[in-house]
Formats: C-alpha cells, sequence, structure tokens
C-alpha cells in the first residue's frame, strides 16, 4: 500500500493503472475509519481493480463552532485498517495542499444543500462539495463510494457529478450498525455511557415509522413525524435538531409518503455528539 500526501504523487502512481484501462475506485474519508468505511472499501474493492482512500479532515465543511479540533485523528488505526482491506494507495493531504494560500474558490449545489442538515450546518454542503470536487479532480476515478447513512450527503454529491458532467460512477453503499441498531459513524465515540445506551432508540423511532406505514397502512407524514419525535422523546432523550420526510429526489418536505421516492432523516444532539440517521421508504 502506498501513502502520499501530494497531487503529483497521487497522479504518478496512478497513470500506469489508467493507461492499462484498469478501473480506479475512490473511497473519500476524514479517517477515524470504522467499519462503514470498510465496506465502502471493500464494494470499491469487489467492483475496480486500483482502489484509492483519502484521509482528510476538510476544515471548510466545519462551522465555526463545531468539532474540527477536537474531531478523531487515528493515523495508525486508519492506515492498518487500508492495509487489511486491500487499499492500493491512501492520499492523505495537509491542509495548505487542500487550500493553499489564495484559496477562492468554493462549489454550491442549490437547494439540495439547504434542507436538513444544512438548516443547522449552513456552508456544510459547500465544503463537502468543494473538498470532493477536488478530490475527484485529482483521483480522476471511474467510481465513488459514499454510505447512505450520510444521504443528503450522497444525493447532493450524485447531483453534482450529474450537473458537472463527471465521469464517475457515483455508488451508494447501505449503513452499517452496531448490533443494537446504531449507525457506525466516527461521531459515535463523543457519547458518554449512558447516552450509547440510550441511541439505539433513533434507528428504533425510523423502524416504527415503517412499520406503521407497510405494516398498518399510515401515510400521512405528520402522523409518522410525531411518532418518532415522541419515540425518541421517550427514549433516547437528547435535543432534536429535525425529523424530517422528504422526497429521496429534491430533498423537499412530503405530506404523504411516496412508495419508492421518499426519505425519512433525523439529527439528534445526544450526549457531546450529534447524530444522524434515515431509512428509505
Ligand atoms: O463523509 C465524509 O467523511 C466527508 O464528508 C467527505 C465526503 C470525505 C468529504 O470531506
Amino acid at each position: 500500500m502506498q501513502i502520499v500526501s501530494d497531487i503529483v504523487s497521487v497522479r504518478a502512481a496512478l497513470s500506469p493503472h489508467r493507461k492499462q484501462g484498469q478501473r480506479i475506485g475512490f473511497v473519500p474519508t476524514m479517517g477515524a475509519l470504522h467499519e462503514g468505511h470498510a465496506a465502502l472499501i471493500r464494494r470499491a474493492r469487489t467492483d475496480c481493480n486500483v482502489v484509492v482512500v483519502s484521509i482528510f479532515v476538510n476544515p471548510t465543511q466545519f462551522g465555526p463552532h463545531e468539532d474540527f479540533e477536537r474531531y478523531p485523528r487515528t493515523w495508525e488505526a486508519d492506515c492498518a485498517l487500508c492495509k487489511r482491506e486491500g487499499v492500493d494507495l491512501v492520499f492523505s493531504p495537509p491542509a495548505a495542499v487542500m487550500y493553499p494560500e489564495g484559496y477562492a474558490t468554493y462549489v454550491t449545489v442549490e437547494r439540495l444543500s439547504e434542507p436538513l442538515c444544512g438548516r443547522s450546518r449552513p456552508g456544510h454542503f459547500r465544503g463537502v462539495a468543494t473538498v470532493v470536487l477536488k478530490l475527484f479532480n485529482i483521483v480522476a476515478p471511474d467510481a465513488a463510494y459514499f454510505g447512505w447513512k450520510d444521504a443528503q450527503q450522497l444525493i447532493l454529491i450524485r447531483r453534482m457529478t450529474e450537473d458537472l458532467n463527471l465521469p464517475i460512477e457515483i455508488v451508494g453503499v447501505e449503513t452499517v450498525r452496531e448490533a443494537d441498531g446504531l449507525a457506525l459513524s466516527s461521531r459515535n465515540r463523543y457519547l458518554d455511557a449512558e447516552s450509547r445506551r440510550r441511541a439505539p432508540a433513533l434507528y428504533e423511532a425510523l423502524r416504527l415509522a415503517r412499520q406503521a406505514f407497510e405494516q398498518d397502512g399510515v401515510a400521512d407524514c405528520a402522523v409518522l413525524t410525531r411518532r418518532i419525535c415522541d419515540h425518541i422523546d421517550q427514549h433516547a432523550g437528547g435535543r432534536i435538531d429535525y425529523v424530517e420526510i422528504v422526497s429521496l429526489d429534491q430533498l423537499q418536505p412530503l405530506t404523504s409518503i411516496q412508495k419508492g421516492n421518499t426519505l425519512i432523516a433525523l439529527a439528534v444532539h445526544l450526549g457531546g455528539a450529534r447524530l444522524i440517521d434515515n431509512i428509505r421508504l
């Protein structure tokens, strides 16, 4: 496994593979890798000849009062995971490589950046779209892999890729969960013991909504949203940032479930962590 930190070295390492017509798969990450990232890497490993992982804690997607400074940095363990999963190339640039002095260009994916997490994290998706486009330009992959856990991010990157005519297949990989249902996240390590015990109630609430729709025919989004909030209040506690039921393609609020085009998404502040989760119906 090769580890590089500058752009010229990424291009030099990938150029022979590209010349041989090999398929290059790319998994962008901010490190603190866990089994969710391993699932993305495994999928890339199955689909592609060459697998590239980037590890870069992107400052432009963090708000001024967010956790950029304390975001977990676990370099040794990240490299061990990449090696174990058969990654060919790790790209880990310093911030000055991605945002040199005088940097001034940002990408905004309109409409999709504003709802859900965009409302409480203004500027977040501008930072994500910008860094992902830059990484796409550096790695020039054939396919890139993103988790459904960050559904809004995945949908927005698909939109950007299509809008900007990038010849990259965007592959969504299902959320990986702990045995008790909690979605894996690098931020789960912020949870204290009591909050960790209560956190599975978020996914439980989403599962109950699915059950209400599929088994009892409850399709009214206001009713389902209320039930999810009540379950979270009773069993998880914390502070709900949002629970919303939106269309999967446009992320626009729905009044009634549209089968095949519905995302139920939530974000909850719980014991030092802001947890997000979602299901699709
Ligand atoms: O999902 C993440 O870890 C980040 O948002 C990404 C896609 C690597 C961009 O920094």
